[in-house]
């Protein structure tokens, strides 16, 4: 390729989904008005926000912004109706934890896929806190009622390496003023830490462990949310796909609970760094510079990355099959109960369009090739299985069909568009 504007491009990726909840849910329980601009516009934050104006909390535009009016600390107001979390088990799992600190019932509901997904994980130690639920199809999942009140502090051993588990708990001790302190087996996303501590609640991190003091009041902030990385990594991966091809991806968060992905496409081959980089809010962002190279090489990834790069998998599958050689994806067992079962749809979607790939209990092996893939991808509704194999479609010789391709408007609803016009 000679002319230079076909091999460089840039894409600005939406605001972070993870950043993008908890902004709006901090600044609803902060004294004041914070004003958060960048906030990703999406069906899983406008379930975040419906939820919080259901509880009284005024969520208005503000010039380019999004203003909120915080009610402090406990200061939710009992819902009339049943609170709609869609899609979103963020949504579902923070907010469970705000209200079991809260002194009234309220019911958490969800559409087909957040319902199947497991709610214990958090109902268990918000119930070793005080708080009482009552699950009403009596499976795990929602609808969940919740009836809050007064809670006590707790010290909690949590199974998963699960950011919505740490934030549920954090969020209730918050709310209920009172201490809590978690641990996992490996640090999950610290988006909850780094807030909390921006807003002047006293906290501690240890490694794997967080605890949390008292705090009497939350000052509300002005804040920007930086780039979402995982929207980015479908378009590193993009160039990742296309030898010589360099994409930029400007102020992105490279928290490194979230960089995961980036360290191992690297190790495939793929030239990765990060340019002007910046703080934004007590998050580290920067320009994300991915270039694509004639070699694509297999890779091992393990349970110790898996909390790092966990919502990139589908993504590094569908690369894993233009790679030279088999990669091996283990210690991936939480992917089972994300939107879909991601071990399950990815592998089989694989298989469907003429790639070698094999279903583990906690993972897969895909054995890449250069021929030519074709036929229909189940999405399940899942806009990550969308995305995903969207990227593998562009490539010259692929004719891939996306089924339900809409489904993207959870976290990225204008991705078709910027995808067509770098691919
Ligand atoms: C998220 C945490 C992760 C991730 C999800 C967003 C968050 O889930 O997969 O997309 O914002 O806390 P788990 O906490 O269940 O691992």
């Amino acid at each position: 390729m000679s002319d230079t504007a076909s091999v460089r491009g840039t894409v600005r990726v939406p605001g972070d989904k993870s950043i993008s909840h908890r902004s709006l849910i901090l600044s609803a329980l902060s004294d004041g008005t914070s004003r958060i601009s960048g906030l990703l516009r999406s069906a899983d934050i406008d379930s975040t926000a419906s939820v919080l104006r259901a509880l009284g909390v005024r969520i208005e535009p503000s010039g380019d912004a999004i203003a909120v009016v915080g009610r402090g600390l406990r200061g939710l107001l009992v819902p009339k109706r049943p609170l709609d979390c869609g899609n979103s088990g963020t949504t579902a799992r923070l907010m469970a934890g705000v209200l079991a600190a809260h002194p009234f019932d309220s019911t958490l509901t969800g559409d087909a896929s957040l319902s199947r997904r497991p709610m214990r994980r958090v109902t268990e130690p918000l119930g070793k806190m005080g708080a009482h639920f009552t699950m009403e199809t009596g499976a795990d999942g929602l609808p969940l009622t919740i009836h809050g009140g007064t809670l006590a502090s707790i010290g909690w051993n949590s199974r998963t390496a699960s950011a919505q588990v740490k934030s549920a708990i954090l969020l209730a001790a918050l709310n209920a003023q009172v201490g809590a302190s978690v641990t996992e087996p490996v640090r999950s996303r610290d988006h909850t830490e780094r807030m909390l501590a921006a807003r002047g609640v006293p906290l501690v991190v240890d490694g794997e462990s967080v605890s949390i003091g008292v705090a009497r009041a939350m000052r509300a902030m002005d804040t920007h949310v930086p780039g979402d990385p995982s929207s980015a990594a479908f378009f590193v991966a993009l160039a990742a796909l296309l030898p010589g091809r360099t994409l930029d991806m400007p102020g992105v968060c490279v928290n490194p609970t979230r960089t995961g992905f980036l360290d191992v496409v690297q190790r495939m081959g793929v030239l990765v760094s990060m340019i002007d980089g910046f703080d934004e809010g007590g998050e580290p962002t920067a320009t994300i510079r991915a270039t694509g190279t004639d070699s694509l090489r297999s890779v091992t990834v393990g349970a110790a990355e898996m909390p790092s790069m966990i919502d990139e998998v589908p993504i590094l599958a569908c690369l894993a099959a233009r790679a030279e050689g088999e990669t091996v994806i283990s210690g991936a067992t939480e992917l089972r109960v994300k939107e879909s079962d991601r071990i399950s749809a990815v592998v089989r979607n694989l298989q469907a369009i003429g790639v070698d790939a094999e279903e583990r209990p906690d993972g897969m092996a895909i054995r890449g090739s250069r021929s030519p893939l074709s036929g229909r991808i189940e999405t399940h509704g899942d806009h990550r299985i969308a995305m995903a194999f969207g990227v593998l479609g562009t490539m010259p010789g692929n004719e891939i069909d996306i089924i339900t391709p809409e489904c993207v408007s959870v976290s990225y609803p204008s991705f078709w568009s910027d995808l067509r016009r770098v691919a």
